[in-house]
C-alpha cells in the first residue's frame, strides 16, 4: 500500500495539505510531536474520506527521528510515495539574542529532518522509479530576512536543495519541488513570538498553499509562489539592489524597525 507522508501536519500548512490529500484518495502517514491532534485527525479523515491513515509521533529536532520514521515506515511495509516536509518554525528576533538551544532546534527541523527524510525516502523512490517530494519552503527563503535572519537561511536551504535534487532526478519518474508563501494565517507566529499585527503584507489562508502545491505538482515546476504578491515580490527583485530587497523585507515582516 502507497502512502503520502506529511511532517507537520498536526496544525497549521501540514494539516490543509492532509486533508487535500486524503480528498483525493491517498492514504497517510501524519508526523508531528502533538499525538492528541494527530489522532483527532486521521480518525475523522480514516470516517470521512475512507483512506488509511497511520500516526507516527515523533520530535524532528531529535536527531535519530527520522530513522526512526523511515523504519516504522519500512517495517509495517508502507510504501512512502510523496514526501512532504512541510514541519518548520521560526523565532522572531535579532540573531545575535537568539537562544542557542533555539538556534539548534530550528536548524534540526527545518533543515536536518528535510534533508535526511529526503535522503532515506529517495532511494526507494528512485528504485520504484516513482515519487514525489514537496518540500515547504518560504519567500522568506529568497534573501535574509532582518529579524528572521535564521529561518530565512533555513528556507534558502530548501530552495537550493528542491533545485539540485530537481536537476539530479530528471527523467527519473521523480517530482520535487518547494513551495514558498508569504504569511499564511496559522499558528506560526505566535510560536515564533512574531506579532502578526505588525506585518505589512496581506497574509492569507492556509488553502492558498494547497492550491499552489496542486498547480505546481500539474505544472511540473521547481518552486511556485501561493500568491500574485509572492509572484510580485520574488520577480521584482531582479531589478533592484540587494540592499533594498534586504531592507524591503525587514519592512514587510515587520519584527521590529531595522
Ligand atoms: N505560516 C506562514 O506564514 C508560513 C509562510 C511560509 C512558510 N511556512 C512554512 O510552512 C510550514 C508549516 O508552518 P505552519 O504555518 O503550518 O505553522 P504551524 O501552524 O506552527 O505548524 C508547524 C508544524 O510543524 C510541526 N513541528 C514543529 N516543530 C516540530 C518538531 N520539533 N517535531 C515535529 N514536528 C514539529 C508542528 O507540529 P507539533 O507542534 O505538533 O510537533 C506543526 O504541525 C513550516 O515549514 C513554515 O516554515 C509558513
Amino acid at each position: 500500500m502507497t502512502f503520502t507522508l506529511i511532517t507537520g501536519a498536526s496544525m497549521g500548512i501540514g494539516e490543509a495539505l492532509a486533508r487535500k490529500f486524503a480528498s483525493q484518495g491517498c492514504n497517510l502517514i501524519l508526523v508531528a510531536r502533538s499525538s492528541e491532534r494527530l489522532l483527532a485527525l486521521a480518525e475523522e479523515l480514516r470516517k470521512e474520506m475512507g483512506v488509511e491513515v497511520e500516526v507516527c509521533v515523533q520530535d524532528l529536532s531529535v536527531a535519530d527521528s527520522s530513522r526512526h520514521i523511515y523504519l516504522f515506515c519500512h517495517n509495517n511495509n508502507f510504501d512512502v510515495d510523496t514526501l512532504v516536509n512541510c514541519a518548520g518554525l521560526s523565532c522572531a528576533g535579532d540573531f545575535a539574542d537568539m537562544p542557542l538551544q533555539k538556534l539548534e532546534e530550528i536548524i534540526m527541523v527545518n533543515v536536518m529532518s528535510t534533508a535526511r527524510l529526503t535522503r532515506y525516502f529517495i532511494s526507494d523512490m528512485v528504485e520504484r522509479k516513482y515519487g514525489t517530494i514537496i518540500n515547504v519552503a518560504s519567500i522568506g527563503g529568497l534573501q535574509g530576512v532582518p529579524g528572521l535572519g535564521l529561518y530565512s537561511a533555513t528556507k534558502s536551504f530548501i530552495m537550493t536543495l528542491t533545485e539540485a535534487l530537481y536537476g539530479e532526478l530528471k527523467g527519473t519518474g521523480i517530482k520535487v519541488i518547494s513551495v514558498c508563501p508569504g504569511f499564511i494565517n496559522t499558528g506560526f507566529f505566535k510560536h515564533a513570538g512574531h506579532d502578526a499585527a505588525n506585518i505589512r503584507l496581506p497574509i492569507y489562508g492556509a488553502d492558498v498553499v494547497v492550491k499552489a502545491v496542486m498547480r505546481g505538482l500539474r505544472k511540473k515546476r521547481i518552486r511556485i509562489f501561493p500568491t500574485l504578491i509572492d509572484n510580485i515580490l520574488a520577480f521584482s527583485q531582479r531589478f533592484v539592489t540587494r540592499r533594498l530587497v534586504i531592507r524591503l523585507a525587514g519592512f514587510f515582516a515587520a519584527v521590529k524597525d531595522y
